[in-house]
């Protein structure tokens, strides 16, 4: 058996046994081997670092007082070299103390001699079944971090890009997080990252959509309830959202839309780190991470008095804007690919790109529901196209619609710059006309390679370029 090879499923392991005593060494085979078990043998330290190192094990059942090199060592080495690898180490009767030590250098079990077979065979299978669920821990912390994780977030634009990495600076510790943006600007997206490179991944990840649970139902929903009367057999507290997110994250998604009444309830939970559930008079300890998503600027929540200012500054520890997507169009081209596997994936089809008109319309247009928008757009367009790449016929009515009179107004309402309306004009225009150039410059009445430098593209082109 290589190395290469799949590690054997519980139940049937790879066993490497290490033992001077060549008569047990022989028969710990031949019970593991008549129970199915691939499994052979070798009298030294040495020897067994050259198989290991040769070929893959589950289990490696170790002597401890050998000749040349101890048992001992070789279990501190087999932790170093491949930690997924159980050891159970073999004692000597009475001697308790190496066993202690074998177990403090990371070996799984030790097994007393004498022994029953029985018992060498349930060791060995204990350890297979937990190194199996180790591996599928991993895999599963694999799987979690390709979706949920930062990796799964696209960030090209200078600001995504720092706020990614603040984001990984921060995520370990227990600081609170407040995350603003407009709405599908990707603030959950962000909070779940957050919580995933942090080390309460393993602990519950808990969202509570403060906008979206009635007034009356919220208190109890955040902080559990008594039910029934307390003294009789129906009385039970329910635990609420806040308690089950204990030792882990949890998410007040729209944390403006907050009732005051509960503002006040969670400003309490938050620093004496215990909730009283409605209706009782206990309290229960908690250990949270909060992050807090809103789409409204929470400042001037508080300015008017919507929102309470010592919650504010306990929510905002750490704080994070994401920008609409329209201010961030580096962002755009990435994210409509990466949109375009995803739906590819999902739909079978084999959409290789975007035109360079439809691609023109998409870093163009507006974005008023940020990445969401575009998540949806690039799905119809590989829903409804036909053709091998995204034509602009395939993306939604609304990207392609000039949208005229509003432009100034809009612009206005975003406080949009001179030079933020000159490029986006120019994209404007350069659409009009079919993505030629030449034409639009002189349209606009600039040279091409000032409308290059407008679009964000390499002055070289310009030479190249007759468009
Ligand atoms: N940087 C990104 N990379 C990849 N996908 C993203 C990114 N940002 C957002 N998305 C995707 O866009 C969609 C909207 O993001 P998300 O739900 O995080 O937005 P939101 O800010 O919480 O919106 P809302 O305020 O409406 O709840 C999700 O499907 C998310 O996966
Ligand atoms: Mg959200």
């Amino acid at each position: 058996m290589t190395a290469t090879e799949e590690r054997a499923s519980p139940g049937v392991g790879r066993v490497l046994v290490v033992d001077d005593d060549e008569g047990l060494a022989r028969f710990i085979v031949e019970v593991l081997t008549d129970a199915g078990h691939h499994a052979e043998a070798v009298s030294s330290a040495a020897l067994a670092r050259r198989r290991v190192e040769a070929t893959g094990y589950d289990v490696v059942i170790t002597d401890l007082r050998m000749p040349g090199e101890s048992g001992l060592d070789l279990i501190a080495w087999l932790r170093r070299y491949d930690p997924r690898v159980a050891v159970l180490a073999v004692t000597a009767y009475g001697s308790l103390e190496t066993a202690v030590q074998a177990m403090r250098l990371g070996a799984a079990d030790y097994i007393p001699k004498p022994f029953e077979p029985a018992a060498l065979l349930l060791a060995v299978d204990k350890s297979l079944r937990a190194g199996a669920m180790r591996s599928e821990i991993e895999r599963l912390r694999v799987e979690a971090d390709a979706r949920y994780g930062f990796d799964a977030m696209v960030a090209r634009s200078a600001v995504m890009r720092e706020l990614i990495a603040l984001a990984r600076r921060v995520a370990d510790s227990a600081s609170a997080v407040l995350i603003q943006g407009p709405s599908g600007a990707g603030k959950e997206m962000m909070a779940r990252a957050i919580h995933q490179a942090s080390r309460r991944r393993a602990r519950p990840y808990v969202e509570v959509d403060c906008g979206a649970i009635p007034d009356a139902l919220l208190e109890a929903e955040l902080f559990g309830e008594a039910l029934g009367v307390p003294g009789t057999p129906q009385h039970k507290v329910r635990p609420g959202r806040l308690q089950e997110a204990d030792g882990g994250t949890v998410l007040l998604d729209e944390v403006d839309a907050l009732p005051l009444p509960v503002q006040i309830k969670l400003l309490r939970v938050l620093r004496d780190r215990e909730v009283t559930p409605v209706g009782s008079t206990q309290r229960v300890a908690v250990d949270l991470r909060v992050i807090a998503c809103s789409n409204l600027d929470l400042r001037s929540a508080v300015a008017a008095g919507a929102f309470r200012e010592d919650l504010y500054f306990l929510l905002n520890v750490i704080e994070m804007a994401i920008p609409p997507l329209a201010d961030r169009v580096d962002d755009i081209p990435a994210l409509a690919e990466r949109f375009l596997e995803t739906f590819n994936a999902r739909t079978g089809r084999r959409v290789t790109g975007f035109s360079p008109a439809a691609a023109l319309l998409l870093t163009s247009y507006g974005w008023p529901g940020n990445v969401r928008e575009l998540q949806n757009a690039v799905e119809r367009a590989v829903v409804v196209g036909v053709g091998p790449e995204v034509a602009p016929d395939d993306l939604p009515p609304a990207l392609r619609q000039p949208r005229g009179h509003d432009f100034l107004d809009e612009a206005a309402v975003r406080g949009m710059t001179i030079s933020e309306l000159e490029v986006a004009y120019a994209r404007r225009v350069l659409i009009k006309n079919g993505g030629n150039k030449k034409k639009t410059a002189r349209l606009l009445g600039i040279d091409r390679r000032t409308l290059y430098r407008w679009l964000g593209e390499r002055e070289e082109s310009a030479e190249s370029d007759e468009g």
